[in-house]
């Protein structure tokens, strides 16, 4: 993978909510590819963050491309409304098939709407998971820590997924990016890299940094 092909998605739940609007304006600045949105229901995940006001809020203040993680038990019930709020991607988990959400009519609904598609697997869940539904999404996430909360620790094992979904990619002869998520730091950022990851999702370590820029830079490497 060449560095230049990697592209770097500040995630808005470690920015300052206080001044959101200048906070987007500092990553667009420090060269932010795109926007990673993470939305939480407090009943998929333990934690609540923000839906679909913030969205259509931050869709008028940047033209950066809205990639939109739900972590939602009903992902279902709400595509058309994040389409009309500005997201340009929305990536539901597989786990959500473990409690009864038929995928394949999601991911057709996602489609439909003519909006992009990402699945993710959770650190428990193999990313052989992901391997019958690969061929019709947009982009495959291998989250790197148990989704719920920014700021926790990358779980090291997600760089060995990460090769395994890089591997079977390939050989299936398909090249949906792959996003990691979850504790990405310039420290980590090329082991994922190198690991086949394309998209790297990172929160603490772009919006914590007092330069974006640097961090951004050094994760790309
Ligand atoms: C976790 C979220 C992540 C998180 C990343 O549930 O999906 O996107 O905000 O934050 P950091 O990079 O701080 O782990
Ligand atoms: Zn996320």
């Amino acid at each position: 993978m060449s560095s230049s092909a990697v592209q770097i998605a500040p995630s808005l739940l470690s920015a300052d909510f206080s001044i959101l609007k200048d906070e987007i304006q500092r990553i667009e600045e420090a060269g932010a590819d795109l926007l990673h949105l993470d939305v939480m229901d407090g009943h998929f995940v333990p934690n609540l963050s923000f839906g679909l006001p913030v969205v259509e809020a931050v869709r008028r203040v940047t033209d950066l491309k809205l990639d939109t993680h739900l972590m939602i038990s009903d992902p279902g019930e709400y595509v058309e409304a994040f389409k009309k709020a500005g997201s340009d991607s929305l990536t539901v988990h597989f786990e959500l098939s473990t409690q009864g959400t038929d995928l394949d009519a999601l991911i057709g609904q996602i489609q439909n709407a003519e909006i992009e598609c990402g699945l993710a697997v959770n650190p428990e869940t193999p990313v052989t998971a992901l391997f019958p539904f690969a061929a019709r999404c947009d982009l495959l996430l291998v989250m790197s820590v148990v989704p719920g909360f920014g700021g926790q620790s990358f779980i090291p094992e997600t760089t060995q997924k990460l090769r395994q979904l890089s591997q079977w990619l390939k050989e299936s002869e398909m090249n949906a990016p792959i996003q990691v998520d979850g504790g990405v730091s310039p420290e980590n950022a090329a082991s994922c890299i190198d690991a086949g990851a394309s998209l790297l999702v990172a929160g603490s370590a772009v919006f914590g940094s007092a330069d974006a820029g640097e961090a951004i830079r050094r994760m790309r490497y």
